[in-house]
């Protein structure tokens, strides 16, 4: 990887940012054994694949292949630059990159990095004015008549715009940032061919954040009947609505926590959460839940906590928000509201400790809210209507995993519709088996991946192939092993990989470095060796091995040596089976050869 950042910052900087820590921000990791693991940031699954090590500094995904140290976590994961993972790691850790002479290649345009610049000075400007100027005083007491106190201000920079015609021009002009940029950038309006005026004015402003907590547009909010209510940036290569959630940035760390996140509609509502001391609240900006939203939240969290406004519209928003989220694989639990409320209403009326425990922790099941939900196609009194409803909410119970849950509501039904448990039971087992759910359906532990893993390793290999991927894993942890091998056989690998591998070892160790595996991926220029290298490491190996294992294994690989021989041979075989009219054996031979050749080409 070409840069110009002297290799000791970069080494810091890994050494000072765990990868454990950083991924933990991303992916909510549970240990097992040595190894961490999670569900997979980088492609949708159930049951977690995902593999992080603290010892080695890696990852690694078995399901779908990933895997690199924190770097390259962090490029993957934000779609960095390598300078720009650097950056952000180095930023973290309070460590100042050298500026001189770095190449700064952003993974976003010039365009997009100067409208960050400018949202970046505004954010500030809007702040102060509110805070401490008499431009911002009205701003200043709205936010104080809607409870909203200085902390809150503080940690969600808001700000306000004061109603003249050109204050944020004259400001951001004369930083040097150009007139037609930021219009297209939503910050100024043009008023006709010549003439700009500043977009917001006299609203109270929201900065939003994006995901790493720079602010990519404004949400503001009149503070007198001028509509619209609140007045947004328009979408950008920076701002898209469908894939941000207000917020997120900040709440990562406490939904990692508790492993829950709870979904509201409004920015308001996460302030007073927050207020609240409920922090792990995000809020979608203004548009329905989205699939990149979901898949998102997905990444993050096992359960998602709906709260959206008590109204009839919040309620069909609710189920359509819990379908999606469920379709994406969260589990969902919703948050009921009298119906005049929305979450910032209900805290400015009850206090925190109501929303908290009458609201967030009593927050039903998704099965209690479809049930309550459903009421509102039928009427109950009428017979034919009630059956119909039941058979419905049967439906839907026929899905549930959790045999207790589903015994749980079966007893509901059956309370308060008067029929028989077993009636009930019954017809939900013929739905179950409709949809091909067998009947003893135990229930999977979401942790306990090892049977996945093992089933996707069960591949065969040859033992010379183990031999060196297991020598190799030796190799990676230790200098003397590394040594031995290098004496004994050289590049005497039969799989070229390996070979090349082994070759960037043995330099590696003779510059002097320490076995550090995510130093040595950083310094390997092929992406299929990377990922071979950390597949290797991440095989379970012992601490301790004998001078006599390890001679095995040589000998083993040096055995293999002669398989071309082999190859040699097994072609004089097939000949001689064609030769006698067997195409079966002939057919099976060429097999092996192809087998042979494969692994010796490419094992994986
Ligand atoms: P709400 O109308 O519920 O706003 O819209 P709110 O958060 O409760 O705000 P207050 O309490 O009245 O101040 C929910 C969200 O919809 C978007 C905003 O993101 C808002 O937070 N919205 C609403 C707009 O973008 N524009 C609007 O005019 C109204
Ligand atoms: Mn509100």
């Amino acid at each position: 990887m070409s840069n110009q950042i002297p290799e000791e910052v970069i080494e810091e900087i890994r050494k000072t940012n765990d990868i454990v820590d950083i991924i933990g921000e991303y992916v909510h990791l549970k240990k097992q054994g040595r190894n961490y693991f999670g569900l997979c940031p980088f492609h949708g699954e159930k049951t977690p694949s995902f593999s992080v090590t603290q010892e080695k500094q890696i990852f690694h995904c078995f399901g779908c292949g990933k895997g690199g140290n924190v770097l390259t976590f962090m490029m993957e994961i934000e779609s960095f630059s390598f300078y720009e993972a650097i950056k952000f790691l180095a930023d973290k850790s309070g460590i100042t990159l050298p500026d001189s002479g770095i190449k700064q290649e952003s993974s976003i345009t010039q365009e997009s990095q100067s409208i960050l610049s400018a949202h970046g000075w505004l954010t500030k400007l809007y702040h102060h004015l509110l805070r401490y100027t008499k431009d911002g005083k009205e701003g200043y007491k709205y936010l104080k008549e809607r409870g909203i106190g200085d902390d809150a201000i503080e940690t969600f920079q808001l700000g306000f715009a004061p109603n003249v015609k050109d204050f944020v021009a004259e400001f951001l002009i004369k930083k040097g940032f150009q007139k037609q940029l930021l219009v297209k950038a939503g910050i100024l309006s043009q008023l006709n061919d010549t003439e700009v005026t500043d977009r917001f004015r006299g609203r109270v402003m929201f900065p939003i954040r994006n995901h790493i907590g720079k602010t990519v547009a404004f949400g503001g909010r009149s503070i007198k009947e001028q509509e619209p209510k609140y007045l947004n940036s328009p979408e950008s290569e920076l701002f898209q609505k469908g894939k941000l959630l207000y917020n997120f940035d900040l709440a990562k760390k406490h939904i990692r926590k508790v492993n829950e996140v709870v979904l509201f509609e409004g920015y308001m509502d996460v302030i007073s959460a927050y207020q609240a001391g409920v922090k792990n609240v995000v809020a979608t900006l203004g548009t329905s839940l989205t699939e990149p939203q979901a898949k998102l939240l997905n990444r993050y969290v096992e359960t998602v906590i709906i709260c959206y406004d008590g109204d009839r519209a919040g309620l069909e928003a609710t189920y359509k928000a819990a379908e999606l989220l469920r379709k994406n694989g969260c589990s969902i639990k919703v948050a009921r509201l009298d119906s005049d409320m929305d979450p910032d209403s209900f805290i400015q009326k009850y206090g925190s400790e109501a929303f908290e425990d009458k609201v967030i922790k009593a927050s039903e099941t998704y099965m209690s809210f479809y049930m309550r939900y459903l009421k509102k196609d039928f009427n109950l009194k009428n017979e034919g209507d009630r059956i119909n409803y039941i058979e419905n909410i049967l439906k839907e119970l026929a899905m549930i995993e959790s045999s207790i849950e589903r015994e749980y509501y079966l007893r509901e039904l059956s309370n308060e519709y008067n029929i028989s448990i077993e009636a009930l039971s019954s017809e939900m087992y013929e739905y179950r088996q409709k949809q091909g759910i067998p009947r003893d359906n135990q229930q999977k532990n979401r942790y306990t991946n090892k049977n996945t893993i093992a089933k996707r390793n069960k591949k065969l290999f040859p033992a010379f192939y183990n031999a060196e991927r297991k020598l190799i894993s030796y190799m990676l942890q230790d200098s003397y092993i590394t040594d031995k091998v290098q004496n004994e056989m050289g590049a005497g690998f039969n799989v070229d990989d390996h070979k090349i591998i082994a070759t960037h070892l043995y330099a590696f160790y003779e510059e002097g470095h320490s076995p550090d595996i995510s130093l040595f991926i950083d310094r390997l220029n092929d992406d299929r060796l990377k990922q071979q290298v950390i597949e290797v490491a991440m095989m379970p190996v012992l601490n301790e091995i004998s001078d006599r294992e390890i001679n095995d294994y040589i000998r083993i690989i040096l055995n293999k040596a002669n398989d071309s021989v082999n190859i040699k041979s097994l072609k004089e075989q097939q000949k001689l089976a064609e030769q006698q009219n067997d195409p079966l054996k002939a057919a099976q031979i060429a097999m092996q050869i192809i087998e042979i050749q494969k692994h010796l080409k490419n094992p994986n």
